[in-house]
């Protein structure tokens, strides 16, 4: 653990990637596992362009409740703790977040990549305009655009869409040149995110892991720490 807290302390290039796991103790449920997500749904029919195309209202209610559920919720220590981090360490951070929850963004980060979007913003279907969703009591799915008038789907990465390509490589380059990386509360099984870990500690990073459940990268991991978000970072970067 000291050695890992003054690795994390001398590095001038830090690249986080979260997970659900991060936002789990702000009462959020993470996606896998028992409890999650993905116990009670599945991705292939809510969480696919295909899906989207048979049926989008029973997509956007179950986007719409995820929303509500977002929005009554409030960041936690771990998110607020990241944003320490990125204070001490300046330019050379990058948080990215597989999470569409927009609650590290509430906490103050702003190094932020959202890598699979933003449950809180809608995307026009048609001409792609991006807007913010409604106050959570307001909103009632689906939201029109207010340029052209069409329908818009939910502004995050479905199973089987790309990634934007250059926030891909913004993301590949922070973790390739990374000094130290850490990987908190994802279970790295969805790709590109999953292999972000691995791309820093083959480029040289010292590599710290927080998750309570063994992960595919805690093999790996230079410190793989069993702890909840917060408990970890909290040991790992507080006086
Ligand atoms: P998962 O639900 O797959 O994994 C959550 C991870 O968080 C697990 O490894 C848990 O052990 C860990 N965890 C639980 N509570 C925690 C806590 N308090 N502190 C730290 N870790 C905790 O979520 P992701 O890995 O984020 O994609 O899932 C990746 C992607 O798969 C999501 O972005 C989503 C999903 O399907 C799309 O919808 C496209």
């Amino acid at each position: 653990m000291d050695v890992a807290r003054a690795k994390l302390r001398a590095a001038r290039r830090v690249a986080v990637l979260t997970g659900a796991g991060v936002s789990a103790e702000s009462g959020i449920p993470t996606f896998r596992g028992s409890g999650g997500l993905w116990e009670g749904f599945r991705p292939g029919e809510l969480a696919t362009p295909q899906a989207y195309a048979r049926d989008p209202d029973k997509v956007w209610r179950w986007y719409a409740w995820r929303y509500r559920q977002v929005m009554a919720a409030e960041p936690n220590r771990a998110h607020y703790l990241l944003v320490e981090l990125e204070e001490k360490k300046g330019d050379g951070f990058l948080l990215v977040t597989q999470n569409v929850d927009g609650l590290h963004a509430r906490a103050g980060s702003r190094r932020l990549v959202e890598l699979h979007g933003n449950i809180t913003r809608a995307r026009c279907e048609s001409c792609g305009k991006r807007r913010q969703l409604p106050p959570a009591n307001e909103f009632a799915p689906p939201p029109f655009c207010d340029s052209c008038g069409d329908r818009m789907r939910p502004d995050v990465v479905w199973f089987g869409e790309f990634l934007d390509a250059a926030l891909l490589a913004q993301v590949e380059g922070a973790f390739g040149g990374a000094e130290a990386a850490l990987v908190i509360g994802t279970s790295a099984v969805v790709e590109p995110a999953a292999s972000l870990g691995r791309l820093a500690k083959s480029a040289g990073a010292y590599l710290i892991e927080i998750n309570p459940e063994p992960t595919p990268l805690s093999p790996l991991a230079d410190l793989s720490l069993r702890a909840k978000a917060s408990r970890g970072l909290r040991a790992l970067i507080q006086q």
